[in-house]
C-alpha cells in the first residue's frame, strides 16, 4: 500500500511540474492542463468578475475567491478557504485534480481547500461565469459543483437561498468575521421552514432580525417591490428558495450580510461609477426581533415612548415596565377567550405578520373561509391572508405566541386577532392605542402647571397631616399603594427629611457629589441599601419655589431609560429636596475630559483616575450619543407635554453603572404649548458653551436651542475637548475647530487619542456631520431630534451643514455678547452658570 502511496505521489509532482501551466491570457476556464496562480486570475466572458488570488485590506493572509472585476475599490462576494487562509501567495495554485477544483499550498504542497466532489470524473473544467457563479462541471458538461450553493455573505442575482428538498442542500448566507477576516463570522442569514417558512438573520442561533414569509409580492418584513429589481420565491416539491433578478443587467448589485449583522443591499449604477448602500433590515428598532414582546406591536413612527403598543384586546403585563419603556415582557390577554360564545375578531392593518414559525398555512381558503375556520378551532388566535396577491390563496392561522409585529405607515397587510366578545366594541381597542389619539391634543402648560402643582400640595399637606397623626416619623417612605391613591400612574414618592438627614449624614462634606447654582447634590443610603442622590436646593438659589415645582411636577410625569429618574422629593419650611435615583458612574464630563477639568470640580468628580477617558472607547461613546439623543426626543415629543430642557451640558449627563447616559436636571426646563414654536424669555438660564446664538442673544429659545446644545456634546464627546468660551474672542472654540477641519476634510483629527484605536471611521465622520448639522447658526437650519436620531442610527444621505454658529463668539457680535456674560451672575466661577440675565 505504503508504495502505491509514493508512486501516486511522484506522479503528482511530475504531472504538476511538466504538465500545468499558468493562464496565460485572460480566459473564463480553467482545464486540468491549467493552473491559476497569483495576479492571473479568471475573467469572465463579460468582465464582470475575477476568481483568483486576494488578499483583503488589512489582512496579511491570501484567500482565493470571486470578485467584482471592473470595481476599482476591491469587492469580494466569495471566498473559497474562508477558514483556511493562505499564509503566503508564492508558490500557491489552484488547479484541477481528480475532477476537483484544489487549492495548494506553496511551501508544502498541500491541499487546502477543494471543491471536495465525490464523483471522480476524468475531465473536468472550471468556468467563471458573467453572474459571479463559478461553475465545475465534468466532460459531459454535468455540473458537479457550483459556487452559489456554497454561499458566502453576499447573495448575488441569480442566486438560491434556501433548500434543495432533493439534495438537502440549504444555502444561506454568513458573515465574514471582520472587513479583513472573510472567516465565518457569528451571523447568519437564513430561511426558517417551520410554520410558514421565513428568512431570519441569527446570531449564532439567536433571531435578531426577522425578513418575515413570502406574502406573495415580496417579504413581509422587508424588500419593499423595488423597481429595479424582481425577487421570486419558488416553493414546490423539490425547491424552496429565494432569488432575485435585477431588470437592467448593466447594474451590479448584491445583498451583503456584513460583519454587524446588517443585511444590507449594494447597487452600481455604472455611470456614477461608486457603490450605493441601503440597510434592508434592520431599517428600524423595530427591526429587533421581538422588541415590544410577546401580543406587542411596534410602531417605528410612533413616539419614541410608545413605540410598543398591545395588540387589540390586550394589555402591558406589567404596567410599569412598560411605561419606562421596558417591553421585553410583552402584553396579556384583557379577557380571556370565551370560546364558541361569540369571539370575535379585530383587525391591525399594515403590519409585518408575527413569527410565523408557530403558524399553520391552509392553502386555498379566502380570508372569509379563514374567519370561519380559526372562529371553529378554540385555539385558533389570529389569521391573516397567506398572499396578499389574491384571495382565495390561502390563509395563515396562529395557535399561540404572536412575537415580532411590526406596523408600516405604508404597505403590509391586514391582521386580524382574535378576541373576547366584550373587546369588540370598537372604542375600547383605541383606548388600548390611547396615545395616537393623544398626539394631536395639546394642553396647555398653565393649566398642568397649575393643577399638578394644586394636586401635588394638597397631597402634601394631607400627608404631612396625617403623618403627625401617626407619628410615623421612622418610616422611609410612603406607602406606595397610598401614593397612587393620590396620584395615579406615578412612582413618586415623598420622603420625611429625618429620613434624608440620616442617609446623607447629615449633609456631610463627604457626602457631597457636587455643587452648582442651585445647590448641592449628596449622595445618601436609605435604610433598606438603596443608594439615592438628594438635590438640596440653597434657599436662595435661582430654582425658586416655581422651579422646583416645575422640576417635580414634570419629572414626575416623565419616564424614559434615558432621563434619571426621581424617586421622590421632601419639603420642609423652606427646606427643598428632590431624590433621585443614584448614578454609579456620576457624569459625562469626567468621563470624556478626564484630566482637563478644572482641579476644583475634579474633587466631585469620579475622575482622580487619570484614564478614565480611556474607558469610553468609540462604540461605548457612539451608544452614549445614542441615548442621549433618545432623551432628549422624548423630551420633545412627549405626547403630553413638549418640552425644552434649556440646559443640556455633559454635567447633566449621568451615568448608570453600565454607563449608560441618563439625562438630569430638569429644574430650568420649560413646558412648550405645541402651537408655538419659539418662545422668549426675560431670564436667560443655561451654561455658556452649550447656549444656542439666540438664546444667549435674544433670549428666543425653542426645541432648537437643545438641538444645538446636544451637538456641543456630541462634538464634546468625540473630540474630548470642551466647547471653551475663550474671553479674548480670538482663540478657536470646538465648534469652530470642528468646522475647519471638516470643511478640510480631515475629521479624523477631531478624534479623542484615547478612542482612535476602537473607533470605527465611518460612524465617526458621520457624527460629526450631525453633530455640525445641530449648531448650525439659523434654528430653522438645525434638524430636530427625531432626524438626529434617524441619520445617526442609518447610513443614509446626511445633508452638508452649513457655517456653525462659531461666529456669535466673534467679530462684532463678541463684544455685544462679552458685556453680555460680564453681566451675568456666575453661579459657579468654572461652569459659567448664568442663573439670571435681565433681558435688554
Ligand atoms: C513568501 O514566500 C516567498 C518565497 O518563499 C518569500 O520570498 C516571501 O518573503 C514570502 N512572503 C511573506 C510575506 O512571507
Ligand atoms: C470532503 O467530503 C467528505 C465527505 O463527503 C468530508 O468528510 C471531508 O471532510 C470533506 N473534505 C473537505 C476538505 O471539505
Ligand atoms: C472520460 O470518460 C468518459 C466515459 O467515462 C469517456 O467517454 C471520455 O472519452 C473520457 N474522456 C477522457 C478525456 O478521457
Ligand atoms: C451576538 O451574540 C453574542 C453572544 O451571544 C453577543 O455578545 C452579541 O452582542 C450579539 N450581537 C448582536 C448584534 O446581537
Ligand atoms: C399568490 O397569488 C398569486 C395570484 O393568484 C399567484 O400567482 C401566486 O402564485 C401566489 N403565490 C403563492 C406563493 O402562493
Ligand atoms: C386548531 O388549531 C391548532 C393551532 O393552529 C392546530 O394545531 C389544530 O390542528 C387545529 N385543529 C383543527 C381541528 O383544525
Amino acid at each position: 500500500m505504503a508504495s502505491h502511496k509514493t508512486l501516486n505521489l511522484l506522479f503528482f509532482f511530475f504531472f504538476f511540474f511538466f504538465f500545468f501551466s499558468p493562464l496565460c491570457n485572460s480566459t473564463d476556464t480553467l482545464t486540468p492542463t491549467q493552473t491559476i496562480t497569483d495576479g492571473l486570475p479568471l475573467i469572465s466572458t463579460g468582465e464582470n468578475f475575477a476568481f483568483g488570488f486576494f488578499s483583503p485590506i488589512g489582512s496579511k493572509n491570501y484567500y482565493v475567491g470571486i470578485w467584482y472585476y471592473k470595481v476599482q475599490e476591491p469587492t469580494y462576494v466569495w471566498v473559497a478557504n474562508r477558514e483556511n487562509p493562505l499564509g503566503n501567495s508564492s508558490g500557491a495554485v489552484l488547479t484541477i485534480i481528480n475532477g476537483n477544483l484544489v487549492l495548494i499550498d506553496g511551501r508544502d504542497r498541500s491541499p487546502l481547500w477543494s471543491t471536495n466532489v465525490s464523483t471522480v470524473a476524468n475531465y473536468s473544467t472550471a468556468t467563471l461565469k458573467d453572474s459571479g457563479n463559478l461553475v465545475l462541471k465534468d466532460g459531459n458538461e454535468r455540473v458537479l459543483w457550483e459556487s452559489f450553493d456554497q454561499p458566502t455573505d453576499s447573495f448575488l442575482p441569480g442566486m438560491k437561498l434556501g433548500l434543495d428538498r432533493r439534495t438537502g442542500l440549504n444555502r444561506f448566507l454568513t458573515s465574514w468575521k471582520a472587513p479583513s477576516d472573510p472567516g465565518k463570522g457569528e451571523f447568519t442569514y437564513r430561511l426558517d421552514l417551520r410554520g410558514k417558512p421565513q428568512f431570519f438573520v441569527m446570531n449564532g442561533s439567536d433571531p435578531i432580525y426577522r425578513t418575515g414569509p413570502w406574502n406573495g409580492e415580496r417579504l413581509s418584513g422587508a424588500m419593499n417591490v423595488n423597481t429595479r429589481f424582481s425577487f421570486v420565491f419558488v416553493d414546490n416539491e423539490d425547491e424552496i428558495y429565494l432569488t432575485y433578478v435585477p431588470y437592467d443587467s448593466s447594474i451590479l448589485s448584491r445583498l451583503v450580510l456584513d460583519e454587524s449583522g446588517l443585511l444590507r443591499r449594494q447597487v452600481r449604477i455604472d455611470n456614477t461609477g461608486r457603490w450605493n448602500w441601503a440597510t434592508l433590515v434592520p431599517k428600524d428598532e423595530c427591526d429587533n426581533y421581538a422588541r415590544c414582546g410577546p401580543y406587542g406591536v411596534c410602531d417605528p413612527t410612533g413616539l419614541p415612548e410608545s413605540e410598543c403598543t398591545c395588540l387589540p384586546g390586550f394589555e402591558p403585563s406589567s404596567d410599569r415596565d412598560w411605561h419606562v419603556g421596558d417591553w421585553s415582557r410583552g402584553c396579556v390577554r384583557r379577557k380571556p377567550l370565551d370560546c364558541g360564545n361569540g369571539d370575535g375578531f379585530l383587525s391591525l392593518a399594515r403590519v409585518k405578520l408575527p413569527d410565523t414559525s408557530r403558524s399553520r398555512v391552509e392553502p386555498g381558503l379566502s380570508l372569509k373561509a379563514c374567519a370561519d375556520e380559526c372562529l371553529k378551532n378554540c385555539s385558533c388566535i389570529a389569521y391573516a391572508s397567506a398572499n396578499i396577491s389574491g384571495e382565495g390563496n390561502g390563509c395563515v392561522m396562529w395557535g399561540e405566541y404572536l412575537i415580532d409585529l411590526k406596523v408600516y405607515s405604508d404597505g403590509g397587510q391586514d391582521f386580524y386577532t382574535r378576541v373576547h366578545a366584550s373587546e369588540l366594541d370598537e372604542t375600547s381597542y383605541k383606548q388600548s392605542r390611547g396615545f395616537l389619539l393623544t398626539k394631536k391634543i395639546v394642553i396647555s402648560v398653565s393649566t398642568i402647571v397649575a393643577v399638578v402643582a394644586f394636586i401635588s400640595c394638597g397631597y402634601y399637606c394631607w400627608r404631612r397631616e396625617r403623618g403627625r397623626k401617626m407619628n410615623t416619623r421612622h418610616r422611609t417612605m410612603c406607602n406606595e399603594k397610598d401614593f397612587e391613591e393620590g396620584n395615579k400612574g406615578s412612582a413618586l414618592s415623598w420622603f420625611h427629611s429625618d429620613v434624608i438627614v440620616a442617609s446623607t449624614n447629615n449633609f456631610s462634606e463627604a457626602n457631597m457629589l457636587g455643587k452648582g447654582g442651585f445647590g448641592s447634590v449628596y449622595k445618601g443610603k436609605l435604610l433598606n441599601g438603596e443608594e439615592i442622590a438628594v438635590k438640596r436646593l440653597s434657599k436662595n438659589s435661582g430654582q425658586g419655589g416655581e422651579e422646583f415645582k416645575t422640576e417635580v411636577t414634570l419629572i414626575a410625569k416623565l419616564q424614559h431609560k434615558n432621563l434619571v429618574r426621581l424617586l421622590g422629593c421632601c419639603i420642609e419650611g423652606e427646606e427643598k429636596m428632590l431624590i433621585y435615583e443614584y448614578m454609579e458612574n456620576r457624569s459625562l464630563d469626567c468621563f470624556i475630559f478626564g484630566t482637563t477639568l478644572p482641579i476644583n470640580l475634579i474633587h466631585f468628580c469620579c475622575c482622580s483616575n487619570q484614564r478614565r477617558s480611556a474607558m469610553l472607547d468609540w462604540s461605548k461613546r457612539f451608544s452614549i450619543i445614542m441615548g442621549i439623543a433618545r432623551g432628549v426626543r422624548y423630551l420633545h415629543e412627549d405626547s403630553r407635554l413638549k418640552i425644552i430642557h434649556r440646559d443640556l451640558k455633559a454635567s447633566n449627563i449621568l451615568l448608570d453603572d453600565e454607563m449608560n447616559p441618563k439625562i438630569s436636571d430638569f429644574g430650568l426646563a420649560r413646558v412648550s404649548d405645541g402651537n408655538q414654536t419659539q418662545e422668549i424669555t426675560n431670564r436667560v438660564v443655561g451654561t455658556y458653551g452649550y447656549m444656542s446664538p439666540e438664546y444667549a442673544m435674544k433670549g428666543l429659545f425653542s426645541i432648537k436651542s437643545d438641538v444645538f446644545s446636544f451637538g456641543i456634546i456630541l462634538l464634546e464627546i468625540i473630540s474630548g475637548k470642551k466647547n471653551n468660551y475663550y474671553s479674548d474672542c480670538y482663540s478657536m472654540t470646538l465648534i469652530e475647530h470642528t468646522w475647519n477641519i471638516w470643511k478640510e476634510d480631515k475629521v479624523m483629527e477631531l478624534i479623542d487619542s484615547s478612542i482612535i484605536d476602537s473607533c470605527c471611521q465611518i460612524e465617526v465622520a458621520r457624527c460629526i456631520q450631525v453633530g455640525l448639522l445641530c449648531v448650525q447658526e439659523s434654528a430653522k437650519d438645525r434638524p430636530n431630534m427625531s432626524s438626529v436620531v434617524f441619520m445617526l442610527g442609518n447610513e443614509t444621505q446626511i445633508p452638508s451643514p452649513k457655517q456653525p454658529a462659531f461666529c456669535l463668539y466673534r467679530g462684532e457680535s463678541c463684544h455685544h455678547l462679552h458685556s453680555f456674560i460680564n453681566e451675568a451672575k456666575y453661579s459657579s466661577k468654572n461652569e459659567l452658570t448664568i442663573t439670571e440675565v435681565e433681558a435688554r
